[in-house]
């Protein structure tokens, strides 16, 4: 059965982006911020934003209260990739159906572009996260910086590309995309539940299940770097081979990597056994990362 996706979330997230956007004109950075704006608002699954609200919904927040987070994540995001496309790391040149940020916009403007939303990410999130509960935001804080910097996505990177044409074993695999891509989605859904005041027992059984979702999620973007359409995926394919990156299918075989994949999925869920409330919504996400084709 094809799971399905929480739209109602992803459309409060498309939404909470446009309006999160001062308009551009009569700047005299406005190229940058045209950069910025073209980069975030065209598309993406708004799958990291998505587990935000998911969080929040676990402990009885309304996702109005989560928004300047779900956003700041989706910046961060949205940097990550800028920069990720750049000729000194993947040099892609489609990403979101569109070209790339720096085919786009030039290299110098890209890279600024993707300076500035990281620190935009955590000025939204010092402006307009939970003023009555400022210890709060600051541990959203900390989990996000945590998540993104040396300790998360950008230590992953770093493995990534100084891992490229070599032989990499089981161990750095898994560190890579554990760090490049699961630190920031566990912190994603984690975020959603600090900022309602979650317990620590709920945030350890959410910390499992981002790891192990985080995983699935990068797995399948190797699996579809080989087997998908490139209309659909809006970013090319073969991009992995060319590079001579280190991905799952490339230690596992394809077949194999689906099953770890599927398997990480399926620990994802069962992490969740337990938990008070509905955690439907979180199960179907996992179901979601092995079936997506984008
Ligand atoms: C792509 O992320 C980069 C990875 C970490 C795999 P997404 O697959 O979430 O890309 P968008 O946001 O939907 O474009
Ligand atoms: C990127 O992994 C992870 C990031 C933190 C940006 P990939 O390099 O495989 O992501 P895509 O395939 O370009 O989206
Ligand atoms: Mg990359
Ligand atoms: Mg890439
Ligand atoms: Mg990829």
């Amino acid at each position: 059965m094809r799971a399905s996706y929480p739209d109602d979330a992803r459309l409060a997230v498309e939404a909470a982006l446009s309006e999160s956007f001062l308009p551009c004109e009569s700047r005299y950075a406005g190229v940058v911020c045209e950069a910025m704006r073209y980069s975030l608002l065209s598309g993406g699954k708004r799958f990291r934003p998505v587990l935000v609200l998911l969080g929040a919904e676990l402990v009885g927040l309304d996702w109005d209260q989560v928004l300047p987070t779900a956003c700041a994540i989706e910046y961060i995001h949205t940097y990550s990739l800028i920069h990720d496309d750049l000729p000194a790391i993947d040099n892609d040149d489609m990403r979101r159906a569109k070209p790339s940020c720096h085919i786009a916009f030039g290299e110098d403007v890209a890279i600024l572009a993707g300076d500035a939303l990281f620190a935009e990410a955590f000025r939204l999130i010092g402006a307009e996260q939970s003023p009555d509960r400022p210890d709060l935001a600051v541990r959203v804080v900390r989990e996000i910086a945590e998540a993104s910097g040396l300790g998360g996505m950008v230590g992953g990177q770093v493995v990534d590309v100084l891992s490229a044409k070599t032989q990499v074993d089981a161990a750095k695999l898994d560190f890579i995309h554990r760090h490049k891509t699961g630190k920031l989605i566990t912190a994603s859904v984690k975020a959603g539940a600090i900022l309602g005041d979650g317990s620590e027992e709920l945030l350890a059984v959410l910390e499992r299940y981002g790891d192990r979702l985080g995983l699935a999620f990068q797995i399948t973007d190797d699996i579809l770097d080989l087997t998908g359409d490139e209309a659909v995926l809006g970013k090319p394919v073969g991009s992995d081979e060319e590079r001579f990156k280190a991905t799952f299918p490339g230690v596992y075989g394809l077949e194999e990597a689906a099953k770890i994949a599927r398997a990480a999925a399926d620990e994802a869920k069962r992490s969740l056994n337990g938990l008070p409330g509905d955690t439907g919504r979180l199960r179907d996400m996992a179901d979601f990362v092995c079936e997506r084709k984008r």
